[in-house]
């Protein structure tokens, strides 16, 4: 099944590798590592950025509480149908769109902000302009002492995120391919 995903996840990236950004999904290890990072159980409104073929968003989803809103964001159509074919839980929004528009549809689900943005997007491999404007959103529409957690393969978003949030943790996850840096940045 794993390797089926990932298949497809190396056919995709071959044709747009600046916006898919790796060529395997996300593994357990990183997955916990993220999610063990926060507590979500008391959060109203959760989004997540970039959510592939749902390794991240199955974790975030053992940790919701029953009434949370789950926002989450998958540009790539063939992710967005696996999505939909896996995920089937009345807390989740599956929307196949730019993670740019967080505040289009926290509107339409009528929320102002959002507790935890998570986030698997390839900052460092978009256009600067789609990255700056994502996370100028993510900024924006994130609940004062909200958790913005974004893992990324190398260091190199580092300053850009920071010029947003001045409280950045990084911890590293070997086990991953490739390995991946985990950045928790809190809004103060
Ligand atoms: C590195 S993959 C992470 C996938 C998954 N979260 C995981 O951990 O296995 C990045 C994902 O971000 C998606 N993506 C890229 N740009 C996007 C954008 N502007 N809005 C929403 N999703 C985007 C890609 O299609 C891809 O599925």
């Amino acid at each position: 099944m794993d390797k089926v995903k990932n298949k497809k996840l190396f056919h995709l990236f071959l044709k747009n590798p600046g916006r898919i950004g790796s060529v395997a999904a996300s593994s357990p290890f990183l997955a916990r590592e993220i999610t063990k990072k926060i507590d979500l159980s008391s959060a109203k409104c959760v989004v997540e950025l970039g959510s592939g073929t749902g390794t991240i968003t199955k974790k975030i989803l053992e940790k919701l509480s029953p009434d949370c809103l789950f926002l989450c964001f998958e540009i790539e159509p063939d992710f967005v149908k696996e999505l939909e074919k896996k995920i089937n839980d009345p807390r989740v929004k599956i929307i196949c769109d730019s993670a740019e528009n967080i505040d289009i549809y926290l509107k339409k689900y009528r929320f102002e902000k959002a507790d935890y943005i998570i986030s698997g997007l390839p900052l460092a491999s978009l256009p600067t302009k789609t990255s700056r404007s994502i996370l100028r959103n993510v900024y924006a529409y994130l609940a004062t002492g909200g958790q913005y957690i974004q893992f990324q393969y190398s260091l190199s978003s580092l300053r850009q995120i920071k010029y947003f949030f001045s409280s950045v943790a990084v911890s590293f996850v070997f086990f991953n391919f490739p390995p991946a840096f985990v950045y928790v940045c809190v809004k103060g």
